[in-house]
């Protein structure tokens, strides 16, 4: 019996590639060129599966333009906002994520980026880079320590909580907001905040951890960027949407954000073009679950959740 066709949008680990060639027939990308809607939806003629990526954006036209044949899309991220779940779904499509398995390597990310923006990191490598460096001096680049301090997360899953379990290794006080309280068990001694003045007001530096879409977009605006103390550290490894990049950017500018470590973008990989000529800001580009390990792990669990509904079992990944 033929294998079923499973298009894979963009290279990914060998391993899983690997995997993906052995159980099916497996339509890669080795040149690993960027695939628009269009492509996704010509490239996809007879097959059962898709694997996707975030940067690709499956909006309601491409999923309605997708082969009847496509029973399943999953998606290589635990963020599913760059698709169009209620047509996926009102197609009968079923949508999986990879949740659980980038939550370290996520949180590692975003812990890198309080140090590397709270201790000027971005700013001492430029100057070592450059030639410049005339020796240690008692004034040079002096940051803010982080140990002791408050930290608030906004959105407390999976990352989010892994933050605060780093975070206490920094005997960082941790702060956080979400829709509800989390069961005390996953607290962890966490304070939880149920208004955004309340939170932000403890926010030494505030973690942005919460997923993406319409219902956060710009949550970070210019309203709650003055309830932050004065000088506080912000860092964004969730998604740039959450971000109003200018009022950001006009409170790294006056002060009123003293440092800023972005690894995601609004409308990524384009960056605002305010960002590039501050200096107290550190730009990474989308690294939060680039290791190996989660990588190959992040390729399984979508094919385990190809896997499951080809065999006409529901995922546990399947958010539709
Ligand atoms: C995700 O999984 O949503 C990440 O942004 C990819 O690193």
């Amino acid at each position: 019996m033929a294998k079923p066709i499973v298009l894979v949008t963009r290279r990914l680990p060998a391993a899983v590639e690997a995997r993906a060639v052995r159980d099916y027939d497996a339509r890669l990308n080795p040149e690993d060129v960027p695939r628009s809607g269009a492509d996704i939806v010509r490239l996809a003629e007879g097959a059962a599966a898709i694997v996707c990526c975030p940067a690709e954006r499956l909006d309601a036209a491409t999923i309605m333009a997708l082969p009847g044949t496509v029973r399943v899309i999953a998606t290589f991220s635990v963020g599913y906002d760059h698709i169009a779940i209620e047509t996926a779904a009102a197609r009968g499509i079923v949508v999986c994520n990879t949740p659980g398995v980038l939550s370290v390597a996520t949180a590692e990310i975003a812990v890198l980026l309080i140090l590397a923006a709270a201790r000027r990191a971005g700013e001492g490598e430029r100057l070592v880079r450059s030639g410049q460096w005339q020796g240690w001096a008692p004034t040079q680049l002096i940051g803010t320590e982080v140990s002791g301090k408050r930290l608030g997360i906004f959105g407390m899953g999976r990352i989010g909580r892994e933050v605060a379990r780093m975070a206490r290794a920094f005997d960082m006080e941790v702060h956080y907001r979400d829709q509800a309280r989390l069961p005390i068990e996953l607290e962890q001694g966490a304070i939880f905040h149920d208004s955004d003045e309340s939170f932000l007001a403890q926010c030494d530096v505030l973690s942005l951890n919460a997923p993406g879409g319409e219902a956060t977009r710009h949550w970070l605006n210019a309203e709650r960027i003055a309830l932050l103390p004065r000088g506080a550290v912000v860092v964004n490894a969730a998604r740039g949407t959450l971000v109003d990049d200018r009022a950001l950017i006009a409170a790294l500018q006056s002060g009123q954000v003293g440092f800023a470590g972005l690894d995601v973008y609004d409308g990524e990989p384009k960056v605002h073009p305010g960002y590039l000529g501050l200096q107290n800001v550190v730009l990474l580009p989308h690294l939060g679950s680039a290791t190996a390990e989660t990588r190959d792990a992040m390729g399984f669990l979508a094919l385990d959740g190809i896997d499951a509904v080809l065999a006409g079992r529901t995922p546990p990944n399947a958010i539709t």
